[in-house]
């Protein structure tokens, strides 16, 4: 399996991937559209798994906005992760998600947020984003996430995740 960043050849293929993973409906498939179509895109944190020429699994991780008042501080979110079911419980999303959260603490972005499934998250350092608040989507506490990749870069953190017009159609 290689772990790569997209390439332009791939979006066919990783359009049909969430399709498939999110079960036949292709919401996180425009996301992932409008996603690339924003200033928000961060190319190299759009990422593919591939085996034998087939595009298996897709990462992506964008920029968005922590906002205090008057301050603006930028933060990822990771959004949508999809492994093709066919391909599942190999450690495929594991490696998607180590490749993804390796690159953006190489680029000195330092914490990475998420609105995700409890079971999984934790297992890459996610915690509950004590703290923080989200207000475009209502959902229960414990499935909003972060992971502080920077040391110290949580406790300067505070206010609420303002997720990109992109993600809203
Ligand atoms: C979530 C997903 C990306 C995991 O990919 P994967 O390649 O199967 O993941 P891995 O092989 O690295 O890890 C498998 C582990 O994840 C767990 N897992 C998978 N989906 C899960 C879920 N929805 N909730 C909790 N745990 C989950 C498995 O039980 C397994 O746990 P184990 O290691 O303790 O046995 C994949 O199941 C998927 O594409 N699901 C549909 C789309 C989706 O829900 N994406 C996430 C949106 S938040």
């Amino acid at each position: 399996m290689i772990i790569r960043t997209e390439g332009l050849q791939d979006y066919e293929a990783v359009y049909a991937l969430h399709d498939a993973a999110f079960g036949n409906r292709d919401e996180e498939s425009q996301l992932v559209e409008r996603i690339r179509k924003s200033d928000c895109f961060v190319p190299e944190l759009s990422i593919v798994a591939e085996q034998d020429g087939e595009i298996v699994g897709h990462l992506l991780i964008s920029r968005a906005d922590l906002v205090e008042q008057e301050l603006r501080q930028e933060v990822m979110v990771l959004a949508p992760l999809a492994v093709n079911p066919a391909f599942q419980k190999q450690g495929i999303g594991s490696a998607l998600m180590q490749e993804g959260l390796s690159r953006c603490r190489a680029m000195g972005y330092g914490l990475v947020l998420l609105i995700g499934h409890p079971a999984y998250y934790p297992r890459f350092g996610f915690k509950p984003a004590v703290g923080l608040s989200l207000k475009q989507f209502d959902v229960p506490a414990e499935i909003f996430m972060v992971n502080e990749l920077i040391e110290g870069a949580l406790s300067r953190a505070k206010g609420e995740l303002i997720y990109p017009p992109a993600f809203f159609g």
